[in-house]
């Protein structure tokens, strides 16, 4: 639906009971986005679909894009209140430590919503709506993965995690998932748990030096694709073979990432998908028009295996 459209649709809507109308608004909705990064082709294909929706849905588009620091998104949010933006989102870099800059948006009647990752908060009224993942079911579908894929091996299985940015939604919920997900398995040792910040570089590092200090290892737990195919490179530079000698459960959906799945490199990737721009859209649609909104709204993804890879690889576009 386009602004143009906004008046019909406030008429349609005017005596639907579950329905809070605002007053009218007039002209195209002006909206504030401030992105954590553009870091990997995942985060790319997060902004891109933003902005396509957004020109879609002919909204207008303040983009800030914050090199992984929250000091510069808590600056751009800022400079979005004074700016006097109809609704402001951001994906939060870490969870903690929004809860003034929110004040601040809740004091200028801006509403917020939160894209892509949570924010950890003692006052819910700080954002109107949630948009993303639900990172703890990822976890856990990495987790009912291994426990299935190393059911006749009688233990231990030596198990090393590879996890995001710290303090970020999801380093902490996929974690969370996980260890909810192996339950009373007790024949999986976490061996060690160590950040390589979501990034391909870093998981390649980490395991390399894992490798040096570990000769048991059975398999990895990748917080992201990225950190799988760096994990992924170290076990071959280690003259391992992925996938195998050591197997590989990640997450994202990447090009790349389903690429080694189909190789048989990587062996379980759950999916976390960055399009939710048309959804976003609908959304900031929504609160525009006063229309209540869900508090929380996931995004659809689904897990891949060798077996049905084959089918989505060429239309991944990221
Ligand atoms: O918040 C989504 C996560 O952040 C993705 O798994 C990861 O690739 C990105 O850095």
């Amino acid at each position: 639906m386009t602004v143009t459209l906004i008046a019909t649709a406030l008429t349609a809507c005017g005596n639907d009971p579950d329905v809070k109308l605002q007053p009218a608004r007039k002209g195209q909705i002006t909206i504030g986005f401030s992105q954590i990064g553009e870091s990997s082709r995942w985060r790319a294909a997060n902004s891109r679909s933003i902005q396509d929706a957004a020109r879609i849905q002919n909204v207008k588009l303040i983009f800030s894009v914050a090199g992984l620091s929250q000091q510069k998104q808590i600056a751009d949010i800022e400079a979005f209140i004074s700016q006097k933006v109809d609704v402001i989102a951001f994906s939060p870099v870490v969870e903690a430590g929004w809860d003034e800059v929110l004040q601040h948006a809740k004091n200028a009647e801006i509403p917020v919503i939160l894209t892509d990752r949570m924010i950890a908060t003692s006052d819910p009224s700080l954002y109107t709506s949630s948009l993303g993942s639900d990172f703890i079911s990822e976890g856990i579908s990495a987790a009912v993965w291994m426990k299935n894929e190393f059911r006749t091996t009688p233990g231990p299985v030596n198990v090393v995690e590879l996890s995001g940015t710290p303090g970020s939604a999801p380093a902490v919920q996929r974690k969370k998932g996980f260890q909810e997900g192996l339950g009373d398995a007790n024949k999986f040792k976490i061996i060690s748990s160590s950040t390589a910040n979501f990034s391909r570089a870093d998981g390649k590092k980490v395991m390399a030096g894992l490798l040096k200090t570990h000769d048991d290892i059975d398999v990895v737990f990748a917080q992201n694709d990225d950190m799988g195919l760096g994990a992924m490179a170290a076990i071959e530079a280690a003259g391992k073979k992925p996938g195998k000698d050591i197997k590989i459960a990640s997450i994202d959906a990447i090009h790349d990432g389903l690429v080694a799945l189909e190789n048989g490199k990587i062996n379980f990737v759950a999916e976390c998908n960055p399009l939710i721009g048309p959804q976003l859209m609908d959304l900031i649609q929504d609160v525009f028009l006063g229309i209540e909104v869900p508090k929380r709204v996931d995004t659809r993804e689904t897990v891949f295996f060798p077996e049905n890879v084959k089918q989505y690889l060429n239309d991944r576009e990221y």
